[in-house]
């Protein structure tokens, strides 16, 4: 059967949009999390929200059996925020969950189904020890043949940064630089769970003399991130500052059809694009320095919207390891194969470059609390394109943004993109 162009059958709108802050947080759970970004969506939708028009809820979560021994939560989410009987479901797609959440909005709104959605992301992550986390994060690859041969997070992505290296000629330098850029945006955002590298140096600094231990003596960030005291190998060459960390939090959007968006906002953010597409397991990839379904998901998202990856103003990318935005980075277009990693050292990608990749922090700095990124990405974008984002606001108009969340090490892609007119 000839395929055809896919589109969606009517336009989709996003009216608000909210977070709660992303770190750890022993004296909160996962419902308080959720209630804390639904507060703050409420308070953003400029014209008001009443609850009752709320039709249904998705709710994008990677692991709460493993990680609270809870599964079911999206009826338990839809009551604490008030929202019951409404129909609420889980979405899973390992770290894609929230972005495939999303999708499932758009789609249930583009259908003609309904006319307004809740689409929310979280994870509660971090009350557990890290070597548990671990477990469970590897419980994403394939169990069968990725993690009995010793496989986990850090250790696939470092396969994937080593493949690229080798391929490509890329330094370790190149990703630390990624780690530097994403450090200096998530210090401007409220919501961040880390700060900036220079910041984390001070502290050090003052932390040593106060103890009256040596005192380290790092000329610059570089000096800083190369220090393996500082900035130990998790699995080579990714170090810590190479890695997101373990990470609460929750995130919501609120969509709505095109048609009816004027009675939430004079200044509603439409999506245009949205692709999704899936891989085999690392281990079957013909490659492993690009994500296959990233080109995919990208592709139909750009076909959809009409637009191409040079039309796009900013772009919040799945950086769970820094490796993972230099692919991303080419995976969308944005340069070509093999020079996301030098387009990254020669600040192409920073807040004031020509192609601002991740000015909330991304996963890295901002945090990754799995099921919420997906759903965080949007939350930026919404804010920057309403000109909302305070001191990490791009020096430019953002008439198009982008949004790309990966589920595991590639095993799913999910791409939207978005326009204000
Ligand atoms: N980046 C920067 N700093 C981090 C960090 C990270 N990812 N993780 C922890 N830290 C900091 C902590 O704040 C703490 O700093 P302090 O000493 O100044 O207080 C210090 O490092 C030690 O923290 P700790 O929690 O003991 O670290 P850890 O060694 O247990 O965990 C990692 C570090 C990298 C192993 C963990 O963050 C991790 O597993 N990340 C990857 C998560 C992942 O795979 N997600 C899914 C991706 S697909």
């Amino acid at each position: 059967m000839p395929t055809r162009k896919r589109k969606l059958g009517r336009g989709v709108a996003l009216v608000g949009a909210g977070m709660s802050k992303f770190g750890a947080f022993k004296d909160k759970n996962s419902r308080e999390l959720m209630v804390e970004a639904y507060q703050e969506l409420q308070k953003n939708v400029d014209k008001g929200l009443n609850p009752k028009d709320i039709q249904a809820l998705y709710e994008g979560n990677g692991s709460s059996d493993l990680f609270e021994n809870q599964i079911h939560t999206a009826p338990i989410m839809a009551s604490w925020l008030g929202l019951v009987p409404i129909a609420a479901t889980r979405v899973e797609d390992a770290c894609a969950s929230g972005g495939v959440a999303l999708r499932q909005g758009v789609i249930a709104i583009a259908s003609g189904l309904y006319d307004v959605v809740l689409v929310t992301g979280v994870e509660k992550m971090a009350d557990l020890p890290t070597d548990k986390v671990t477990d469970i994060l590897a419980a994403a690859s394939d169990v069968v043949y990725e993690a009995p041969a010793g496989f986990t997070f850090p250790g696939l992505y470092a396969a994937m940064a080593t493949a690229y290296m080798a391929k490509y000629g890329a330094t370790p330098e190149d990703f630390m630089r990624v780690g530097i850029k994403n450090h200096s945006n998530g210090a401007l955002n409220p919501k961040a769970q880390f700060g900036s590298i220079s910041d984390l140096m001070k502290s050090r600094v003052a932390r040593a003399k106060e103890k009256g231990q040596p005192v380290p003596t790092w000329k610059d960030e570089m000096d800083f991130m190369r220090d393996p005291a500082a900035n130990p190998v998790v699995a080579w060459p990714m170090r810590l500052f190479d890695c997101s960390p373990i990470s609460d939090g929750a995130a919501c959007a609120l969509l709505v059809a095109e048609d009816i968006a004027r009675n939430f906002t004079d200044e509603p953010i439409h999506i245009i694009g949205s692709g999704q597409a899936s891989d085999h397991a690392l281990h079957e990839r013909a490659s492993l320095s690009s994500v296959y379904a990233a080109q995919l998901a990208g592709r139909e998202a750009y076909e959809m919207a009409g637009v191409k990856p040079a039309d796009i103003r900013i772009a919040e990318v799945h950086d769970c390891f820094t490796i993972a935005e230099v692919m991303a980075t080419e995976d969308l277009g944005f340069f070509a194969p093999g020079k996301g990693a030098a387009c990254a050292s020669e600040g192409y990608t920073k807040r004031d470059g020509p192609k601002p990749i991740n000015t909330s922090g991304g996963l890295k700095s901002k945090g990754h609390p799995v099921g919420a990124s997906g759903v965080g990405q949007v939350v930026e974008v919404w804010s920057q394109m309403r000109k909302k984002a305070g001191p990490r606001q791009v020096p430019v108009d953002v008439p198009l943004a982008l949004t790309h969340n990966v589920g595991a090490t590639g095993g799913t892609c999910a791409v939207h993109i978005f326009e204000r007119r």
